[in-house]
């Protein structure tokens, strides 16, 4: 056979699906950039990664060492550990003083593993669903990987970033929606919807038979008001949450969703399929992580202190706009007035002032250009060297 027909049968048989065509993590380029500056002994403030700076809770690692000592780690049932699964409802009772059968619990390798349960158990290919922007990007981009097309909804710091009842209806008219899913608090913003803007929303999407689908995997970490799951407000949502977050646990890999009753069972066919089960150190430390309120309040107390520190600190740096820091550890900031990239403008802040954040171009392809996504999860030293280094750079 020719050469160059040979090398074209080689590059058909080795080329990737379309599917998997999605775009990368510019954030991860950023964590690059920084390893390079610290490689050569430099010292940079991390504010780019949205994780915990704290390990799991002491409950959590006890749990896990108990249990691998006590010899064999087996598979678990699809849907989860029951004594978890009950633990998650007991959570539900507890924090929102809502009732939600452990029969709807389902638990999941990080919330993550959760979405494509869900767009799998929900979603037909070809169906549109509806996301917001600025907002998370694996939402967009493992809809797209599983067929689904996402569809793009701005929102605006005039809601706090909450999606309307007004816009999902607009947008349903244009061309008819299968779902929206929505996070709050919300990441990159931090913003939070209100209990009356959520019920708003789930309101309209119910009237138009739009599923409902709830990132709740920042909870606990509101510090505005207090956070309102959508579990509360009807048994239709679906609800996503993990450990990762306020549990700091992001590394063992474990969240939960709670799901509308009929789903139940084809999500439990699913994980049997895709995974058999979530990995069961991980389990077993998530169930006794709940025991480890306290130490986990500490560390939120940490994240109130640093939010402080950043909404008094950057103005006085010269960062004048930013959004209502409601909750996770996110604080969204405009950056209009010093440049139309955020991308070179995150660059030069990391080479020049040595603090890392993330350009907004990875949460918003329209306006992203303009903002930086500051994480203060970590001591409130580094925030207060972050704000002096800002203000040097700026100033
Ligand atoms: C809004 C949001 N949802 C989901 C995730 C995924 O988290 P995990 O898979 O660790 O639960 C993240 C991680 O940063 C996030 O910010």
């Amino acid at each position: 056979m020719h050469e160059a027909t040979l090398r074209g049968r080689v590059a058909e048989l080795l080329a990737a699906s379309d599917r998997s065509n999605v775009p990368p993590f510019m954030v991860m380029d950023v964590m690059s950039a920084a390893d390079r500056i610290e490689a050569v002994g430099g010292h940079v403030i991390h504010m780019e990664v949205g994780q915990p700076a704290a390990p799991a809770p002491k409950t959590a690692i006890a749990a896990a060492r108990a249990a691998l000592e006590g010899g064999r780690i087996d598979y678990t049932s699809a849907l989860g550990i029951p004594s978890l699964r009950d633990r998650i409802a007991r959570h539900y009772r507890d924090t929102y003083g809502c009732a939600v059968d452990p029969g709807r619990i389902v638990v999941t390798t990080g919330s993550s593993g959760a979405f494509i349960l869900a767009f799998l158990a929900m979603f037909e290919s070809g169906d549109r669903v509806a996301v917001t922007v600025p907002g998370y990007p694996p939402y967009r981009h493992i809809l797209k990987a599983l067929g689904c097309e996402p569809v793009l909804i701005e929102t605006s710091g005039d809601t706090r970033h909450a999606l309307t009842g007004e816009a999902l209806l607009a947008a349903h008219g244009k061309s008819p929606l299968k779902g929206v899913l929505v996070g709050s608090p919300a990441n990159p913003t931090g913003t939070m919807m209100s209990r009356e803007a959520l019920t708003d929303l789930m309101k309209a999407a119910q009237s138009a038979g739009v599923r409902f689908i709830s990132d709740e995997i920042y909870h606990g970490l509101d510090y505005a008001f207090p956070a309102v799951t959508a579990a509360e407000l009807s048994e239709h949502a679906l609800v996503i949450n993990s450990f990762s977050k306020y549990f700091c646990m992001t590394g063992w890999r474990v969240g939960w969703m709670v799901v509308p009753e009929p789903l139940a069972r084809p999500i439990e066919r699913l994980q049997q399929n895709l995974a058999i089960s979530v990995p069961t150190l991980s389990q077993i430390a998530a169930e006794a992580a709940f025991d480890g309120r306290e130490e986990m309040e500490a560390i939120k107390r940490g994240y109130v202190e640093n939010r402080r520190i950043l909404i008094e600190g950057l103005p006085k740096a010269g960062l004048t706009k930013f959004l209502p820091a409601d909750g996770a550890f996110y604080l969204y900031a405009d950056v209009s007035d010093f440049t139309s990239d955020s991308f070179e403008f995150a660059r030069r802040m990391l080479e020049e002032a040595h603090v890392a954040a993330t350009p907004g171009v990875d949460f918003d392809p329209f306006h992203g250009k303009n903002f930086i996504r500051f994480s203060y999860a970590r001591s409130a030293d580094d925030m207060r060297e972050a704000v002096a280094r800002i203000a040097r750079w700026l100033g």
